[in-house]
């Protein structure tokens, strides 16, 4: 049975007493609203990290901390760079990796990100894997064709166990941000398509990877997207800046 995941990129926002009375509301409503199983991931910037660790620690939930982004190396000299074992010895259980805004600005190229995978493992975390395809590739048909290469870069160099501790999260990258979200058809879809590659490359454990849509996922387009069979979570940017919208992004899981 595969995890039910919200997670929440705060992206390059907040300052610390922000980040802080942020996770409190968070950890204060899940608490008392959320009651079915789901797991809940915090993914601030990494200066935050540890006041957001404290705060969930102490209220021993069913919330995560990620980060959004590592290294690709282990650890070295690599000015303003973060390792996979800082964010790990940190409390950190969940690292996205891949994030189109990652690809698009910072030139993350593929092969960068088979290797913040690996070292995401090798640290006993889990990599939140983002794919999506531009509005141009969509428009010109070629959708199916860039996720599938952005899934076998990344991810295809992996033996079935390993896979098996992937989340990924499918978020078109004009979606992201603009208010236009993805038809639950079209997330659907690519949900279904993105788990027959897993299921060719991997067999049976592609049944248990967490798939997640991103983009422009709010509380009102939340429970349509979490219905669907393929679609088992979500990657939250802007409405996870607010706790309540969270929270109802959260309450609509089934
Ligand atoms: P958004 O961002 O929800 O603000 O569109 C999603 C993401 O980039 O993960």
């Amino acid at each position: 049975m595969r995890r039910k995941i919200v997670a929440g990129n705060w992206k390059m926002n907040l300052v610390n007493t922000e980040a802080k009375q942020l996770t409190a509301e968070l950890v204060g409503m899940i608490k008392s609203e959320i009651r079915k199983p789901v797991t809940i991931v915090l993914a601030p910037p990494f200066v935050h990290l540890n006041a957001v660790a404290q705060l969930i620690d102490k209220n021993g939930s069913n919330i995560y901390l990620g980060a959004q982004n590592c290294s690709s190396h282990a650890s070295g000299a690599f000015t303003g760079e973060v390792s996979a074992a800082m964010i790990a010895a940190m409390g950190g259980a969940f690292v996205i990796v891949g994030h189109s805004e990652r690809r698009q600005y910072f030139k993350e190229t593929d092969h960068d990100l088979a290797e913040k995978v690996n070292r995401v493992l090798e640290n006993n975390m889990q990599p939140i894997f983002c794919c999506g395809e531009s509005q141009a590739e969509r428009n010109g048909g070629r959708h199916f064709e860039v996720v599938n290469k952005q899934l076998e870069a990344g991810l295809f160099h992996l033996d079935a166990a390993a896979a098996g501790k992937l989340v990924i999260a499918y978020e078109p990258v004009w979606a992201i941000g603009t208010g236009l979200t993805a038809t639950p058809e079209q997330a659907q879809e690519m949900h279904a398509h993105i788990r027959s590659l897993l299921q060719k490359r991997y067999g049976p454990v592609a049944q248990d990877i967490s798939i997640l849509y991103g983009g422009s996922c709010n509380e009102q387009n939340a429970a349509s997207l979490f219905a669907l069979p393929d679609i088992d979570g979500g990657l939250i940017g802007g409405a996870s800046l607010k706790s309540r919208s969270f929270v109802k992004i959260i309450s609509a899981l089934n």
